[in-house]
């Protein structure tokens, strides 16, 4: 069984958005399905790095709308964006040097952080989203 699933409840009724959120579950899955199964650092740090980038990536669209509509709330949603990139950056650097093992409450942390982003925070601009021609 999946770690974490995305479901409908964590729309935020934004296809492009949408599509990118159920990206970064599979992530989540794959280091704990990774981490399951018993893979190598190698294999963990290729999943954990992956993340890393596709969070950065997942969260420049958010900020380009943002910026692009003029979100009332940007500069504290920027602000849970860039913590949760700096956390996960300091995980990732002490799994590389070996001062860290990924571990469940890690996985846990991802999975909490992410279904409590997706519905307090972004469900916020949704219906902005909405009114302003994105759907
Ligand atoms: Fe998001
Ligand atoms: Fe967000």
């Amino acid at each position: 069984m999946a770690f974490m699933k995305w479901s409908t409840n964590l729309s935020v009724n934004v296809a492009e958005v949408d599509s990118q959120h159920q990206h970064l579950v599979n992530f989540i899955n794959d280091l704990s399905a990774a981490m399951k199964e018993g893979k190598g650092k190698d294999a963990l740090a290729e999943i954990i790095t992956g993340l890393v980038l596709y969070a950065k990536t997942h969260f420049a669209t958010e900020e380009k709308y943002f910026d692009k509509f003029g979100y009332p709330e940007t500069f504290s949603h920027k602000q849970e964006h860039n913590m949760f990139i700096e956390k996960v950056t300091e995980f990732k650097n002490d799994f590389d040097n070996g001062s860290q093992l990924l571990s469940v409450p890690i996985l846990s942390f991802l999975r909490d952080w992410l279904v409590n982003h997706i519905n307090v925070s972004d469900m916020k601009y949704s219906g902005f989203f909405n009114e302003k021609g994105l759907s």
